[in-house]
């Protein structure tokens, strides 16, 4: 009998070991024989740990499993239970989804080189190996994609530049500090595939001109941390790594680098900083990173979900990934949906799913049972958005022009007792205590918001005027986006809810 039990930091976090435990145990007591694969997570956060069986070659899904569900499901022989979900790909949220970049995730067990391959893993670094350089970029910027960190920059652009720059060094950076509020797809990525992001930045590699590559991750990610070290080191093994790759004659290696936590190490060349063992703090661009990037040689920067996505596209073909999608935003992306919601978990889908259908149907609504009030997508520095704008379609343009980002793809709901006003505070205060400190909008900047939020909650309607004023001030002076986007969040707060503004502030005043 072979079996499921996830080994993904959201699973472990609800007893995935101690279910694997009792699943070995139990097996041991009856005579069965099992097969215990440790896989990634399937993305349904609220059935973790989903323990799956497979019968004839199809995957059934058992969900949530405790440890003392286990004998049950063992005296049932893994078939008729409470807890059976039916074939895994068949549940709705599996079914409704088109995943080009998560297609292993939950599905392999992520340190199997073997399984990897077997599941499409290493064509299209094969494939890259059979082109030129500019024939790789070509492919790039033909798939249309676009860096899914936050600003959404098309990455065969960057790449372009980086193969054109002249230097001795060039090196890769996987960006994996992860920092927006209700996003976990590169932590997912990284634990349940970690070796579609080693492909990934082996093409980059090879295509730039790059031999050495980092992953700046997370201190706050141990599975993340633990997997790809061993993942990486698995690949040397392998000749994935080395000084030839599969035997091609170009020279990648890589390695794992932990941050020490700080929202503004995200940045990219506050990253870099950090990566050179120097303060995070944020560099003036120009010099973009691309020319001169990590000790001072040109570096691409890319997010894990976008070098992960790579070796995707090689194998498909840039057509087949562009061919999703809509407008100007191409492909699929990994929505993370999170927040007051009922199905919390990783949806990857073409863009065009509007918020309302990811919000109301996907996420089945709050988990509060009460109605939704906002919607913030994109992380700290992305607007909340009233259900007035949930028929906007998840895209670049689309959410720009309703005055939100996309961002890393995080969609936290709120339910109607969200106090806006608090939400608008938090926004500034977050600011405040994250500035790296370069620049005065941001760093006096921040801290006169949070003040000036409070005179508000005190009633003072003058105030209001100076927010948005403070607000303007900060979009167009800050150095980098953490002073330049928190406006977002504050200002789409007054306008979408004022009531909680003007009438907390009345409220205070009598
Ligand atoms: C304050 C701040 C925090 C950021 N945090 C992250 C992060 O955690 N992960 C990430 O990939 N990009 C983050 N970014 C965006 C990076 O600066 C950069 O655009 C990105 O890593 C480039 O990769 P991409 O083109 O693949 O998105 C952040 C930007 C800012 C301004
Ligand atoms: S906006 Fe804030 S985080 Fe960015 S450079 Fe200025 S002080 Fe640093």
């Amino acid at each position: 009998m072979k079996l499921y039990v996830p080994r993904d930091a959201a699973a472990l976090a609800v007893d995935a070991e101690k279910v694997a435990e009792a699943v070995l145990a139990e097996a041991k007591i009856r005579g069965t024989e099992v097969e215990l694969v440790r896989n990634g997570s399937r993305g349904m956060l609220w059935l973790e740990p989903l323990v799956e069986v497979e019968r004839d070659g199809v995957r059934h899904a058992f969900g949530p499993v405790s440890p003392r569900d286990v004998a049950a499901l063992f005296d049932a022989e893994w078939g008729d239970h409470a807890l059976a979900l039916g074939p895994t790909e068949e549940i709705d949220w599996m079914k409704r989804q088109t995943r080009l970049t998560f297609a292993r995730v939950g599905v392999i067990d992520p340190l199997s080189l073997e399984a990897y391959e077997a599941h499409g893993g290493l064509k299209g670094l094969r494939r890259a190996l059979g082109m030129t350089g500019p024939e790789m970029i070509e492919e790039m910027k033909e798939s249309g994609l676009r860096g899914r960190g936050g600003a959404g920059f098309p990455t065969g652009i960057k790449w372009d530049t980086v193969q054109k720059a002249q230097a001795d060094r060039k090196y890769i950076v996987a960006n994996a500090d992860e920092g927006d509020s209700g996003t976990f797809a590169d932590r997912m990525l990284m634990e349940g595939d970690p070796f579609s992001l080693i492909e990934g930045m082996a093409i980059a590699g090879i295509c730039v001109g790059a031999t050495q590559g980092y992953v700046y991750l997370r201190s706050e990610y141990p599975e993340a941390i633990h997997v790809m070290r061993e993942a990486i080191r698995i690949a040397r093994a392998h000749g994935l790594l080395g000084a030839s790759v599969l035997g091609s004659g170009f020279a990648y290696d890589m390695e794992v680098r932990v941050g020490a936590g700080a929202y503004v190490c995200g940045e990219e060349t506050s990253l870099l900083n950090s990566l050179e063992g120097k303060r995070g703090v944020v560099r003036a661009k120009p010099p973009l990173p691309a020319i001169e990037g990590f000790l001072g040689k040109p570096t691409v920067v890319n997010n894990v979900i976008s070098l992960g996505t790579v070796p995707v596209i090689f194998e498909k073909g840039a057509a087949h990934y562009r061919d999703f999608g809509l407008g100007r935003s191409r492909g699929t992306i990994p929505i993370q949906i999170a927040g007051n919601v009922k199905f919390g978990g990783l949806f990857e889908t073409a863009f065009g799913t509007t918020l309302g259908a990811l919000v109301d149907e996907i996420g089945g609504g709050t988990a509060s049972g009460r109605p939704v009030k906002a919607v913030q997508v994109g992380g700290p520095l992305g607007a909340y958005f009233p259900r007035a704008l949930f028929d906007t379609p998840f895209g670049y343009e689309e959410f720009d022009g309703e005055g939100g980002l996309i961002g890393h793809a995080g969609v936290v709901v709120f339910d109607e007792q969200a106090d806006m006003l608090g939400m608008a505070r938090f926004a500034m205060e977050f600011c405040a205590v994250e500035s790296c400190g370069k620049c005065t909008p941001c760093r006096i900047g921040a801290v006169r918001g949070v003040e000036t939020v409070d005179r508000i909650a005190r009633g003072d309607a003058d105030a209001i005027p100076l927010l948005t004023d403070l607000c303007d001030t900060m979009k167009d002076g800050s150095l980098c986006a953490l002073g330049g986007f928190t406006p977002y969040p504050v200002l789409s707060a007054l306008m979408h809810f004022p009531d909680d503004f003007h009438a907390r502030g009345k409220e205070a005043a009598e």
